[in-house]
């Protein structure tokens, strides 16, 4: 299995190009399975994510080509609506396939996701759903069955305002007859560029961005072209990196995706500056301590936790940072204490000391965000780190030690 190893304590300076967004590109590439042509998807980041979404298209019967960035997808030829578990146990979002081939299908088989690094995640959201509007669910031998004949359009209410669960519906809603609301709904810039994805084909969907959507079933949807959004959680990523190493330019960025961020690490004492697609962080020399409650777009997002949670390590005092999204979203924390960090864990929150600094060590990637976490932890490290089991977090970015390679960190990856 590949490593990336850290020599820690080099400054950062110069250019980063953002990669288009993997929870935008993910419930885009399912959903046009309900397209009767070639979609067109454009600034598609090269992922682990983005190619098991792939293959599993491939599955079910879809053609596609993929190169420099961009994904053809024809799903004239679909004809197997089914999800093993084999691709959905490596990657929850393949259970974005079930809306659409329920849609276009009315039967469908798919995996249960399994849990996570950081613990369980149902779905019992998107199976409620798919009962409102009519769908039969059975749950055989850990795949769930779902059937129906025509599904009818039907007013759903999340307990929580679920990302994935809000794009599933919304797939399955657009075919339906009749009128879908949709309460409580994820507003998550991701969500909203699936919704603008959905009306491109031909649906009738209202109330985008909000907690309200409304869907008007139509009858059949063609295949359309998209330019995937900036991926918001790498930018704050490389922004609080920034943050910690030096003066840093991120280009092809969306500053609204990212306010809650920018506040936030305002309040750290850096100053971050705005022209045009790109945003440059001017860090100021010491790291105040910024405490943190994630919460739903616009809040601060969970996907920044654990990257947070690197960066007060370090910060000038204490801080407590609480995850109100997962509650036990803490894996990197036994990790970045490996490189010196004082945090505690106490229900779902980290109460964090900040050290003058930490020191390299043999760590290990337990997913996406907590690999992120520990590569941040290296950079700032005195020393070396080894950050084992890289393939998570080449689940969810794109050429991460070339882009910080880049920008003058000595990183780079080991393959065993
Ligand atoms: C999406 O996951 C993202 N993944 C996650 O990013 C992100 O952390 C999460 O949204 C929250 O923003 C993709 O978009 C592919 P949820 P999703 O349904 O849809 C509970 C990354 O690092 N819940 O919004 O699975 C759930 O347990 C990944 O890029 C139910 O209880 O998240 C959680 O506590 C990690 N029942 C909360 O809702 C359900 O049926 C939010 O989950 C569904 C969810």
């Amino acid at each position: 299995m590949d490593k990336i190893i850290i020599e820690g304590g080099n400054s950062l300076s110069g250019k980063v190009t953002i990669s288009g967004a993997k929870n935008a590109v993910l419930p885009i590439m399912a959903a046009s399975i309900l397209g009767n042509g070639e979609s067109i998807i454009t600034r598609v980041p090269d992922l682990r994510d983005t190619r098991t979404m792939i293959r599993l298209l491939e599955i079910i019967g879809s053609v596609c080509r993929f190169s420099d960035g961009k994904l053809t997808i024809d799903s004239a030829s679909v004809d197997n609506p089914e999800a093993p578990y084999e691709l959905v146990k490596t990657m929850r979002a393949s259970f974005y396939v079930m809306g659409p081939l329920l849609a276009k299908f009315g039967e469908v088989r798919v995996s249960l996701p399994g849990g996570c690094a950081w613990g369980p995640r149902p779905v019992d959201f998107h199976l409620r759903g798919f009962e409102k509007l009519g769908a039969e669910i059975i749950l055989e031998s850990g795949y769930i069955i779902a059937k129906a004949n025509n599904l009818k359009g039907a007013e759903i209410s999340f307990d929580f305002p679920s990302v994935g669960a809000t794009g599933n519906i919304l797939m399955a809603a657009v075919l339906a007859e009749g009128k879908t609301i949709i309460r409580n709904a994820a507003k998550e810039p991701e969500i909203v560029q699936l919704c603008e994805f959905l009306n491109l084909m031909g649906a009738d969907i209202s109330g985008i961005g909000s907690s309200n959507i409304i869907v008007e079933g139509v009858e059949s949807l063609e295949s359309a072209k998209i330019d995937i959004i900036p991926d918001r959680i790498e930018a704050g990523t490389f922004l609080i990196a920034g943050a910690l190493l030096g003066e840093i330019t991120l280009e092809n960025v969306n500053k609204n995706h990212l306010l809650s961020v920018v506040l936030k690490l305002k309040d750290t004492g850096s100053e971050i500056v705005e022209s045009g697609n790109s945003l440059t962080i001017l860090p100021s020399d010491i790291i105040n301590p910024v405490d943190i409650q994630t919460a739903v777009y616009p809040g601060f997002p969970t996907d920044l936790q654990a990257q947070w949670v690197a960066m007060m390590s370090i910060a000038k005092g204490s801080s407590v940072i609480t995850d109100n999204v997962y509650n036990d979203r803490f894996s990197h924390i036994p990790e970045l204490n490996r490189l010196g960090a004082k945090i505690k864990v106490d229900h779902n929150s980290a109460w964090i000391k900040g050290v003058v600094s930490l020191k390299g060590a043999q760590v290990m990637s337990t997913d996406i965000r907590a690999s992120a976490a520990l590569i941040i932890g290296g950079l700032v490290a005195d020393g070396i780190t080894e950050v084992q089991r890289v393939y998570h977090i080449d689940r969810g970015y794109e050429k991460i030690e070339e882009k910080f390679s880049a920008i003058g960190a000595k990183i780079y990856r080991e393959s065993a």
